[in-house]
Order: structure tokens, then sequence, then C-alpha cells
């Protein structure tokens, strides 16, 4: 089903990870509305704070593979790991995740052992910040 393909996917691209100074690879993998998969890793630096997590980098392929006829949505993010303890997006991808998925779409972390765990978007950040606040300024 979609949540095994994704898993794969985040597999596959946890393989990619850049993690020299963390040594903790990340991959993830999601899906949009218009079926596409797409996939990122984290890419650290040696200017440790410029790190971008597997999350993020997962959303900009999506952004880069989105064509400009309708609006960019993602139905479903896994974020992979090889740790018993699974790994939860960081609030910093809590926040970008919000502004492309739907209030009711889900996230689901997995590891080497297909342990899982699912959280909807709303759960992650409630009351997030959208674009819809910025628009509606009166
Ligand atoms: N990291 C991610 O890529 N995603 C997460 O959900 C948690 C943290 C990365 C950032 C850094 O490269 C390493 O994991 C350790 O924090």
């Amino acid at each position: 089903d979609t949540w095994q393909l994704l898993a794969e996917k985040a597999k596959n691209a946890y393989r990619k990870a850049y993690a020299p100074y963390s040594k903790f690879n990340v991959g993830a993998a999601a899906l949009t509305f218009t079926n596409k998969v797409v996939q990122g890793c984290n890419v650290e630096n040696a200017s440790y704070g410029l790190t971008v997590c597997a999350e993020r980098n997962c959303i900009a392929q999506g952004v880069i593979q989105h064509s400009e006829s309708e609006k960019l949505q993602f139905s479903a993010l896994v974020v992979y790991t090889e740790q018993e303890k699974l790994t939860p997006p960081c609030g910093a991808c809590r926040q970008v995740i919000s502004e492309f998925f739907p209030k009711g779409a889900q996230v689901m972390a997995v590891n080497h052992l297909n342990e899982q765990q699912h959280w909807k978007i709303e759960e992650l950040l409630p009351d997030a910040f959208t674009p819809y606040d910025l628009f509606n300024k009166t």
C-alpha cells in the first residue's frame, strides 16, 4: 500500500543522507495529491546550524517537481531512521509541513524493524501559523 511504498522510498533516501557530523541519517518520502512521490534526506554542513532536515528537503523536491497548474499539497509523509526510538519531525519541519499538508493528512515514522507511528498534521502542530493568517489581515 501507499505507506509501505513511501517507507521504501524513505529508506532509499536515508542511504543518501549527508550526516558526517551527527551520523544520524534521516530519509523522507512524500506523496502529492497528483500522485508524485518525492524524496529527501538530511544535508548537514560544517557550519552546523545550516543543516537541513530530510523532511524539508523532501518538501523542496515536491516544489521542484510541481507543475504550475495546481496548488501543491501532499497527502502523506514518511520519515525513516534506523533508531529503535522512532524519529518525529522537528519543530521547524512541523511548521513547514503545516504549509503544504491538509490538517487531516498524516505523517508516519518508521524504522528498520518496520515499527510505525502515525500522527495527524494537526497533532504535530496545533493552531499552526499558515498562509491563511497572512492573507486574512483585516
Ligand atoms: N533530522 C532530520 O533530518 N529530521 C528529523 O526529523 C530530525 C532531525 C536531522 C538533522 C540532523 O542532520 C540530524 O538529524 C541530527 O539532528
